[in-house]
Order: C-alpha cells, then structure tokens, then sequence
C-alpha cells in the first residue's frame, strides 16, 4: 500500500484544487502526501483541498492544508477515492462510509479520477450490496420498490440498532441484488426511483485504477485512454 500511495501522490501537481474521497486509503494518502512533503516536488500550501465527508475534513485539518468548499467543484483536478469492490469492469460499489453522495458528485465534476483500493477490492463480479441514499420519508415506498426489482433491502443502523443518518440528512438503504448484470442501467433506474437521492453504483468508469498488492507492489489499471 505505501508505494502505491507514494506513486499516487506524484499526480499532485501545484495550484491544482483535488477532491478527497472519504475512508482510510484515502486517509492515508494524506498521511504520504504530508510525509513525503517537498519531495514531490509540489508546494502543498499552493494547493486545495475539497473534502467529501467531515471524516477526511479533519483528516485535513489535523494536516493543515489548505480546504476549499463546494463552489470550487466545478474546477476541480482532480480526485482521489477509494472503493469498496471494483468489477471487471471497473464499475464500482461504493458507500461503506455513507459518502457515496459527494464522492459520486466529485467523481463527475472532476477533470480526472484516481482510484486507490488494495487488491483484495478488485472482482470479476460486484457481490455487495448497494448502498442507496435515500430521503427517510420515502424509506418505506423506495424499500417496496427495491424489492419489486428482486433486491434485499437493509436501513443501515448502527452497532445500537439506530439508522445511520448521512451528512445529508438521509439514510441508507443496502440492498443485496442476486447479480448485476448491466451496471449502468440499475444505476439509472434506481435514480430514478422517487425518494432516492444516490445510488453507490459507480458505473462512470474513472481514469486511473491503482491496485496495492499484498507483496507490496501495486499495478495501475488506465480506465480510459
Ligand atoms: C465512503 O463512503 C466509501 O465510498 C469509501 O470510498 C470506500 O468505502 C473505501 O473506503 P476504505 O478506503 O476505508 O476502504
């Protein structure tokens, strides 16, 4: 994982504003980014930092790098996440932090996307389930019709049994499908359901995908071009 991370930070570039996925790979980037300092050869203090969760804002802060709010989206560089599984395809499942809202937000506006996740993420075929953010009102209806399309559907809760309530204000519905088999079109027809706010199927298919293997090397994966 250190030398992926290490090669990762080499895409820091200065004046470049970077979107921060959430969870611990790209927690840990931050840690090499601060590490590895001037020997990038990019003056961290000219660049910043737009953060997907209070999670990886702090993360920041404790760093003290510069961070930047959503205004700034439309002109990022850049973003670094993480995932929970990666197909074949390089369609990703993530949500395991409840971030899948900005993430998916950054993952569009951005420029280009790098994907760190260690090898154990990468599949040939998505079998978790799919965190789905959704309005609580509309948790019953989007439950109802998650089943209607043969899905398993779980509200998150916490290790007390409580919903887990997302930084924006909704909850999340995971939900087991037997197999996926066209990525792009559940995406779009669970959007589609009223009362859903995301959905953390990752069918855009990002730029760069890093896998750290366990001996300690990594290989990069060119999602497009
Ligand atoms: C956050 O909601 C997720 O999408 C994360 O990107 C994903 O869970 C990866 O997290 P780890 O780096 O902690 O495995």
């Amino acid at each position: 994982m250190a030398r992926m991370l290490e090669s990762a930070s080499r895409h820091v570039k200065d004046g470049m504003i970077i979107g921060l996925g959430s969870g611990r790979t790209v927690a840990a980037l931050l840690d090499t980014l601060r590490r590895m300092g001037s020997s990038i050869g990019t003056d961290l203090a000219s660049v910043r930092f737009i953060p997907t969760s209070l999670q990886i804002k702090m993360k920041a802060e404790e760093m003290g790098i510069s961070i930047g709010d959503e205004s700034l989206i439309p002109m990022v560089d850049l973003v670094f996440d993480g995932a929970d599984q990666i197909d074949a395809n390089l369609v990703m499942i993530k949500g395991g932090g409840g971030a899948l809202l900005r993430e998916k937000v950054l993952i569009h506006a951005a420029r280009k996307v790098i994907i760190l996740a260690d090898e154990s993420k990468y599949v040939d075929r998505l079998t978790l389930p799919i965190p789905v953010e959704v309005v609580p009102y509309a948790r019953v209806y989007v439950s109802t019709m998650l089943k209607g399309m043969g899905a398993e559907p779980r509200i998150r809760v916490n290790d007390r049994g409580y919903p887990i309530i997302t930084e924006n204000g909704n909850i999340i519905i995971d939900s087991l499908f037997n197999s996926i088999d066209d990525a792009h079109s559940l995406e779009q027809r669970l959007k589609c359901i009223p009362g859903v706010v995301e959905v953390g199927l990752f069918s855009k298919v990002a730029d760069v995908y890093y896998k750290a293997i366990s001996d300690g090397n990594f290989e990069i994966i060119y999602g497009k071009g």
